[in-house]
């Protein structure tokens, strides 16, 4: 298995980094995953972008043109024998190395990593018959926009959602529904689509995007707005997004069935919408 470390290819075991890295000491970085399917990848445009735009909220700059970064993830798929695979790229960007100090280095030399990885959808069973989630307080902060790989709230409610047998752990922040730990949430009430707008309480996901355009396509009405958490499990149907969740029907709220306990009809038509975009 090969990485992809500032600009060279490197054997998995043999890819060093600093003690002293910024991403370890600080969480001072960023991240993207993008899903490559057989050797394309989806929507790498709006992850660049988005990279882009997590960089510059940072004071961040891409140690290269973002065409580079394209080339490398392409190369290191193929590299790790998944060009005829479905795989995931995690692209990881910090502030580099430098002796312990918060303020930021004089001369930063920023550290760019690229994994891939076989991708891991949820399993048919999941995609088919849903999943369910709990719903726990939102504690992040304020950025919730920028892809920081400062996750400890995430990972913690991920875990959360892990032991009370939950696949996921939903965010509520002051009264409303902001989003998964990793994932989008979208809601269906009369045969309105709901979701966070894309403000400073969310990850804007590219997956979020992907299916509000095939809404759009499908002529399913679209409301960005928070729903009420109080109003949460009363939603006529429930569903996650993500680069490697897809679209994912929530079926169970904090142990409560939603609608009629199975995936919804709207879910479904997204849902098959979505997995033949990745096609
Ligand atoms: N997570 N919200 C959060 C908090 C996320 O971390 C993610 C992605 C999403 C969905 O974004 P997208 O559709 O662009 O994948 C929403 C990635 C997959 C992760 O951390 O592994």
């Amino acid at each position: 298995e090969w990485v992809y470390l500032n600009g060279e290819f490197k054997p998995y075991d043999e890819a060093c980094l600093s003690v002293e890295d910024r991403g370890f000491l600080f969480a001072d970085g960023i991240y993207e995953v993008i899903y490559v399917h057989r050797g394309r990848a989806f929507r790498m445009e709006d992850h660049l972008a988005r990279l882009q735009r997590s960089a510059a909220a940072v004071r961040l700059e891409l140690p290269r043109p973002a065409a580079d970064l394209e080339a490398a993830a392409g190369a290191l798929t193929a590299r790790n024998g998944l060009e005829a695979e479905e795989a995931t790229v995690y692209l990881e960007l910090t502030r580099g190395s430098a002796p312990r100090q918060h303020a930021f280095p004089a001369q930063p030399r920023p550290t760019l990593l690229m994994i891939a990885r076989k991708a891991h959808r949820p399993e048919p069973e999941k995609l088919e018959r849903g999943v369910s989630v709990i719903t726990v307080p939102d504690e992040r902060w304020h950025w919730c926009h920028v892809k920081s790989v400062g996750l400890l709230p995430n990972v913690l409610a991920k875990q959360q959602a892990v032991e009370s047998g939950a696949f996921e752990a939903v965010f509520v922040r002051d009264g409303r529904v902001t989003e998964g730990s990793s994932t989008n949430l979208f809601a269906v009430f009369d045969g309105v689509l709901w979701t966070h707008p894309a403000d400073r309480w969310i990850l804007g996901g590219v997956t979020r995007s992907v299916v509000l355009e095939l809404a759009g396509r499908l002529e399913i009405t679209v409301r960005e707005e928070a729903v009420e958490a109080s109003r949460l499990g009363r939603a006529d149907e429930l569903f996650l997004t993500g680069t490697t969740t897809t679209v994912l029907p929530v079926v169970r709220v904090d142990g409560r069935a939603v609608g009629s306990g199975e995936p919804g009809p709207l879910t479904r038509r997204l849902q098959e919408a979505y997995l033949q975009e990745l096609e």
